[in-house]
């Protein structure tokens, strides 16, 4: 359809070729846009990201999105790549060591969620900021960052993150409202049906939870191309009055009367 002719963009989080940010990378040039790809040194070296970066022919960029001064380098290099500003970001960042170690919400290490904030939600913040202060993006550019239901009710087992993806939403609404005035910048988050990944896949008993939802959800799970095919949506000019939502992207899951889920 080529519905991304001609845009340029840079995209977060691709691990390997489970990570959702994956799908949306292949969609997005499949689309006809260019991109740059990021992800920190550790992913890089343990991941798959070089030989998918290398499959697209795009630029990767390490970089940590907790690091200002990464961010700060990210945001140049990519200008640099693209000769100037550029139309959209995926945030597609998460990761909770309270869930990786067994912690459950009620007995919970602070420290390790202090790194669950920023990881998985400042961050966001972060790159927002680097992006508003250094004028990168241009007029009526699309954000989009990657949330789940747990941000808006209470799912067993999502734990800390729960927390993370609930200031997610509300950096969006917060920061969407000065990009949106000063830039027409558009902010928005894509609340994901459950999706086997590397990020999903720390979550005691996501085996169920994926069965469960592809049961209740009337059309099923939403994979990880699905969602890559919304999220090209939200780049392209088709979406340019959507800003500061929260759109649920998950077959229908959020709006279905549902019983108490398998794992509490
Ligand atoms: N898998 C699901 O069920 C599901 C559902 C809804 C939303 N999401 C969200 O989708 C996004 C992508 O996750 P995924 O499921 O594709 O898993 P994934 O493990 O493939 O992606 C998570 C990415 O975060 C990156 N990351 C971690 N720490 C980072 C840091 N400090 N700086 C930069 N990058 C960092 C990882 O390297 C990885 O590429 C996350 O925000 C996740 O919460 C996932």
């Amino acid at each position: 359809m080529e519905l991304l002719k001609g845009k340029k963009g840079l995209i977060t989080g691709v691990l390997n070729d489970k990570s959702i940010a994956w799908a949306v990378a292949r969609t997005a040039v499949n689309e006809g846009a260019g991109i740059v790809m990021t992800n920190t040194p550790v992913a890089v070296r343990l991941g798959q990201t070089k030989e998918l970066a290398r499959q697209l022919d795009c630029p990767l960029i390490e970089a940590d999105a907790t690091s200002i001064d990464d961010l700060d380098r990210l945001v140049s290099e990519t200008m640099d790549h693209f000769g100037g500003k550029f139309d959209f970001v995926l945030h597609s960042i998460g990761t909770s060591v309270n869930i990786r170690k067994h912690h459950p919400y009620n007995d919970i290490d602070y420290s390790l969620m202090d790194k669950t904030l920023d990881i998985s939600a400042l961050s966001f913040h972060k790159l927002l900021q680097t992006l508003y202060k250094k004028d990168a993006l241009n007029e009526w550019g699309s954000v989009v960052a990657l949330t789940y239901i747990a941000a808006d009710r209470a799912v067993s087992g999502y734990n800390d993150m729960a927390d993370a993806k609930a200031l997610l939403q509300s950096i969006t609404r917060n920061f969407g409202v000065i990009y949106g005035s000063e830039k027409h910048v558009r902010i928005n988050t894509v609340s994901q049906s459950p999706t086997a990944t590397t990020a999903g896949s720390g979550i005691d008993g996501m085996d169920k939870m994926l069965e469960w939802a592809d049961k209740v959800s009337p059309l099923g799970n939403a994979s990880a191309q699905d969602c890559a095919n919304y999220v090209c949506t939200l780049f392209s000019d088709l979406t340019r009055m959507v800003t500061m939502q929260n759109l649920y992207h998950d077959g229908g899951f959020s709006t279905t009367a549902v019983p108490p889920s398998p794992i509490g």
